[in-house]
Formats: structure tokens, sequence, C-alpha cells
């Protein structure tokens, strides 16, 4: 090393109070996901032309090709390969591939105007409607949005204080009324719809629903239960339970990474401190027990641990919440969130993660929901999502840019 670069070493920790500094070259793992969409294109179109109503959503362990589903209300990855193009064409500017976004995301517009078959609105619109409205202003995608979080709100209910995140589960599975930590999610696109029109109500019900989850689906460590369950009548929390966990009491990795990343866009949203208080909190708990890769096993309480499957889509999910998280922290706290966002991404760069020439997707090794036995050590296409839009985030804040502009 040269004296100068020993020099700047040196400036930089003694600034940062010794944390050493992390960096990702991010072209590499960006020019990579575009490589893997084209891919993906390619298999979509086959010999013929491309049916934009069916969606990629996971890839089995032992093949190779997508396993599509037809986009509909009950299908809530839907959104995911919209987006997964919306960030391609954010990252490549090429203009086939934005309208290959828009015709796939146009496939969603019946969302808008559907009764509410559950939470998962949030994650269909805000993914696919909502990168589209951030990249092109369409303002056709706007109406779309804010129709969706008013259907969104109409799973609100006062005397809980939450969105009813499953209808159909008080029926199948005799539970009372439930809401799931996922449903953190989908509080961005009514916070964005207030914002964009929608009204006060809107933002009312998502601070509501954070305030309640924060209060009752939390353990004394910050660890998450995956579901809430609430007396429907008195609206009073009953317990908290698993339904994608291994167990009530273990840490069920997606879930805790759905929590960081809710809260953080909490923060962002309201300028609330309690909730970026929190959501470090519920960070520190999974950084703290994560193997030394970075991708935690699939629940951090898996009796199989170290041979039971990782979940690569909650490393996603954390590294690009943790980039957004840093963003609002003063820089010694910033740079250990940062630095650990950047060890989660390099890990899931390596040819460790990387799906490269065995399948079109970007990542192996997610795991959908083991308890159901089903996509496990997966490619899943929300693992792809949150892994671009981490990669563009890291990119952004390389070039010094705000990652969003409140
Ligand atoms: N939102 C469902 C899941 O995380 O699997």
């Amino acid at each position: 090393m040269n004296k100068f670069l020993i020099g700047f070493s040196l400036l930089v920790m003694c600034a940062c109070n010794s944390v050493k500094v992390e960096t990702l070259d991010v072209s590499k793992p960006l020019e990579y996901c575009s490589a893997q969409t084209q891919r993906t294109l390619t298999e979509l179109k086959g010999d013929s032309t491309i049916d934009y109503t069916i969606m990629p959503r996971n890839i089995l362990n032992g093949s190779n090709i997508w396993n599509c589903k037809k986009a509909t209300k009950e299908e809530w990855t839907s959104g995911f390969w919209p987006g997964v193009l919306w960030y391609d064409y954010e990252n490549t500017h090429d203009p086939n591939i934005k309208q290959y976004a828009e015709k796939f995301t146009q496939s969603l517009a019946f969302l808008s105007h559907t009764h509410a078959y559950d939470h998962d609105l949030g994650f269909l619109v805000f993914t696919s409607f909502g990168n589209g409205y951030r990249l092109t202003g369409n303002s056709a995608y706007k109406k779309i949005l804010i129709d969706s979080a008013d259907t969104l709100a109409t799973l609100f209910n006062p005397k809980v204080g939450t969105i009813l995140s499953w209808p159909r589960e008080m029926e199948f599975n005799n539970w009372p009324y439930n809401t799931i930590i996922d449903n953190m999610i989908n509080l961005e696109l009514l916070f964005w719809a207030s914002k964009h029109g929608g009204g006060k109500r809107l933002y009312d019900i998502a601070v509501s629903h954070a305030d309640h989850t924060m209060k009752n689906q939390f353990k004394p460590d910050y660890s998450c239960y995956h579901v809430a369950l609430y007396d429907t009548l008195t609206g009073k929390f009953i317990k908290g339970i698993t339904h994608q966990g291994y167990s009530d009491k273990s840490m069920w990795a997606r879930g805790q990474a759905w929590a960081i990343y809710g809260f953080t866009v909490c923060y962002r949203e309201t300028h609330d401190i309690k909730y970026l208080n929190f959501a470090q909190k519920v960070a520190n708990v999974y950084l703290k027990r994560l193997p030394q890769d970075f991708v935690p096993y699939w629940d951090f309480d898996a009796p199989q641990i170290p041979n039971a499957p990782k979940d690569a889509s909650a490393a996603c999910v954390v590294a690009s919440a943790l980039l957004e998280m840093s963003t609002y922290l003063d820089s010694n706290k910033a740079l250990v969130y940062k630095n650990d966002a950047l060890k989660m991404l390099e890990s899931l760069s390596s040819p460790a993660y990387q799906s490269g020439k065995s399948n079109p997707s970007f990542l192996l090794h997610s795991t959908g929901h083991w308890p159901n036995g089903s996509e496990i050590n997966a490619s899943i296409i929300y693992a792809d999502y949150y892994y671009y839009e981490a990669l563009l985030r890291l990119e952004k804040l390389n070039r010094g840019e705000k990652l969003f502009i409140n």
C-alpha cells in the first residue's frame, strides 16, 4: 500500500472510530442481474410470444427452468417479476426492457378494482406500479396505486388497530383476527398514496398498524411472531404464533427481515424516531445470530442447523433495509449497518449463492415455506427482486446520491 493510501485509510479509521470500511464493486453483480434478466425473457418467449399475465415465481431445487404462475389476486408474488424488470430498466436504461416492464405491470391493473383478497395487495402493486411510477411518472399508474391503497384500507379494523392480513385464515385455520409481520411491507403503499392525494386516513392507518404491531408482535428479545391473533370483538391481542417459522418461540428469518425493512420505511415516512430505534433493535437480534456468511438459515432456531436450508431471500431484504437505515444514522452507527449490508451482498454475489449458469434466476438457496415443504432451497423471485433493489441502492450510495427524496 502506498503512503497516500495508508494515510487515507488511517484517516477513515479514525473518523469512524476504528470501524473497518467495507467496499463492494456493484458493477459486476449489476451486469450479472441484467444478463440473467435477459435469460429469463428468452425462456419466457420460448418459440412463441410472451403471455404477460404469467409471472416467474420459483425454480425448484433440481430444476433449471422457471415455474410460472398466472397473475391473480391470490398469487402474492406476481408483482416481483415486473419489479425486477423495472429495476433492470433503472440499471440499463434499455427501452426494450421498459416495454416489457410496462406490459407485465399492466397485467396487474385489475387488482385496483377488485375486492381485497388479502394484505398482499401492497406487495403486488408497489413492486410493479410503484416502481413504474417512480421511474416514468405515468399518471395512470398513480391512480392504480391510490385505488389499490383504498382497497387495502378496507381490511383495516379500527377496533384492533391493524390491517387484517389473511381473511381466509379466519375460516380455514379457525383463527380469529390475524395480522402477520409481512404486512409491514404493505404500509409503504399506504404512506405513498397518502402523500400523493389519497388522503390522511391512509397515513393514519399505516401508523396505527405499525404501532400495534410494535406493541404486540415482538418478544422481549425483539424477535417477532409471524402471526398476531386478536380478539375480533374486543380488538385485544390474544397471542403470537408462527405459520411459516419453525415454532412459536423461534425466529423465522424472513419474518424478521420484513420487520427490519418495514419499520425502517415507517421512519422514512413519519420521521418518528421511535421507529428508527425499534428497527435497530429488531435488526440487532437478527445480526447477532447470523452465521459466518451473513445469510441466515431459514429459521434461526431450526433444529437441523448447521444442515438446515438457508434463506437468501431474507438476506436480500435485510441488506436493502440496512442500506436505507444507514442513511438515517450518525456516521459510526451508519457504518456498522452499512458494513453488514455489504457483507451480505458480497456473500450473495459469490458463486455460493449466485445461480450463474445453472439457471436464469439471480440467486439460489431461498426457502419459501418450510413447514409446508414448499420452495425449500430454491430460487425464488422475491429474493431476486430485493437483491436487485439492494445493489441499486448501494450503487446510489457509492455515487453519493440520496436513496429517497422526502
Ligand atoms: N409473505 C410471505 C412470505 O414471506 O413467505
